[in-house]
């Protein structure tokens, strides 16, 4: 995993928490702390923050990652906000991840394993959203898609219909945005 996502999880605790915390969460997991942006990690020690941050959060590690993902998308505003300029909707937004979005982090930061997105326009605006990666971090995305649409003043119900991390062979979530 490249080291600006750790370096977003700092962030994103640093800023509800503080910085204490985000010590504490190093401390837990006996992960390094010290990432730079363009480096890789192992994505263990991914696992072992959200890890140390469900016992300290009294949350799942599935929330989380959902936490993780909704309060890391203001701070991709801030730092890529072209990526979200010219987006009528956060839908229009996420369809574009795969096209736009992951393509540019990979110019960005050579190497990265972004993950590519199967999308499928159901009815009355809904999407049906593919993923699959051995990560599973399904609920990543999940977090993702929530915060664009927040960022987009929009509601966004998220169903997960089969899931990598119940034993499915890929995930499958249904978006529905209520305006
Ligand atoms: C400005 C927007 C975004 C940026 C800058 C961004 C950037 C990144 C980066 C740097 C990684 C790590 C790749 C690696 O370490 O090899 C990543 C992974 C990931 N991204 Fe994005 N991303 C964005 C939007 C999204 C959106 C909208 C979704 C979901 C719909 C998404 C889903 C994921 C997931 C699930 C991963 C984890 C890796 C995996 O599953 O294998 N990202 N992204």
């Amino acid at each position: 995993m490249k080291g600006v996502v750790f370096n977003l999880l700092e962030e994103a605790v640093t800023r509800s928490f503080g910085p204490e915390i985000w010590d504490d969460l190093v401390d837990d997991a006996e992960a390094s702390g010290a990432y730079t942006s363009l480096g890789n990690y192992s994505d263990d020690e991914i696992v072992q923050l959200v890890a140390a941050a469900s016992v300290k959060l009294d949350l799942s590690a599935p929330e989380v990652l959902r936490w993780f993902g909704e309060n890391a998308m203001p701070i991709l505003k801030e730092r890529y906000g072209v990526l979200f300029e010219g987006h009528p909707s956060a839908r229009n937004f996420i369809l574009s991840v795969n096209s736009i979005i992951h393509p540019e982090v990979r110019k960005l930061y050579a190497g990265a394993s972004c993950p590519f997105f199967h999308f499928k326009e159901g009815e009355d605006g809904a999407v049906l959203m593919s993923y699959q990666s051995s990560r599973k971090m399904c609920d990543l995305a999940h977090g993702f898609v929530k915060g664009a649409s927040k960022l987009f003043c929009e509601e966004v119900n998220i169903h997960h219909h089969s899931c990598m991390n119940h034993g499915a062979e890929r995930c499958l979530m249904e978006l529905k945005w209520r305006h």
